[in-house]
């Protein structure tokens, strides 16, 4: 799907009388390229700030270890996550986030929301499935790869070195060496250089070694604040069950 803009019918000026002005379409097209480089799905552009909902969140049940309800644990993540996008914008070189808590409880939702915002507000962010960007780098590998537009290096290098980077389901898959040291590399490389990365994960941060390596969990938590999400139920399921019964 590509960007038309009926107005100047993509010839980017439109002629008032004998002289050209530009359309105003090019703010448009300079965002849905931003968009369009970001990778962030489509179906997740909706997954913003105001299209939150709190109702998922028990006020009365508890987070055992933090003892506060799991309301207040979203309020905590949600807030650090609207915090980011302006400390962001004023400064890129801040710590990131790690949003932990099980399937179903919006830590993808709120990763995509601070991406949503940048990328309106005009900064570059790059939206990474891990397990897509390690199948995406071992691709680099195969014999036959005419249909592979990227090198190693490249894809490495933009994972690396975009402002913004979003790690999305750093989950409880099975590590390589070898993958966790692209992973590694790419985590030390943003540590290094102070680069933004929001991570969302299942793991618990206690077990986080045991997957990637203590050496790459003790960065993690070096340039990341952790917030947990606590849900009683799959919010994923909730939706799901309700957009079935507003169809039928
Ligand atoms: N607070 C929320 N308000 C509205 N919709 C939400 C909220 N949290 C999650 N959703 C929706 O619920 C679904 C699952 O959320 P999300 O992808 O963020 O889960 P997750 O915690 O990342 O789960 P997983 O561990 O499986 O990756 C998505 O469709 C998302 O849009
Ligand atoms: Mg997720
Ligand atoms: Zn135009």
């Amino acid at each position: 799907m590509g960007f038309f803009c009926n107005r100047c019918e993509d010839r980017g000026i439109i002629l008032k009388g004998d002289t050209a002005i530009p359309c105003s379409c090019s703010e448009q097209r300079a965002i849905f390229k931003r968009f369009k480089d970001s990778r962030l799905p489509l179906a997740m552009q909706d997954d913003t700030f105001d299209n939150f909902s709190f109702i998922y969140y028990s006020k009365h049940k508890m987070d055992p270890i933090k003892n506060i309800s799991y309301y207040q644990l979203a309020e905590m993540a949600y807030g650090a996550a609207e915090k980011f996008v302006t400390d962001f914008e004023s400064n890129p070189h801040i710590e990131g986030l790690l949003f932990t808590g099980p399937v179903g409880s919006g830590k993808t939702y709120l990763a995509c929301s601070v991406v949503n915002s940048l990328l309106k507000r005009g900064q570059a962010a790059l939206f990474m499935v891990v397990p897509d960007l390690l199948d995406m780098l071992k691709a680099t590998y195969n014999v036959d790869r005419n249909d592979i537009s990227y090198t190693e290096q490249e894809l490495l290098e933009t994972a690396r070195e975009v402002s913004l980077l979003v790690l999305d389901d750093l989950g409880a898959h099975n590590y390589t060496e070898w993958t966790k040291n692209k992973l590694y590399s790419i985590i030390n490389y943003r540590l290094n250089h102070r680069l933004a990365t929001i991570i969302t994960t299942n793991i618990s941060p206690e077990d986080l070694g045991e997957y990637l390596g203590i050496r790459t969990r003790s960065r993690i938590f070096q340039m990341c604040c952790p917030y947990k999400l606590l849900v009683d139920k799959d919010i994923r399921g909730l939706k799901r069950r309700n957009s079935f019964h507003s169809r039928s």
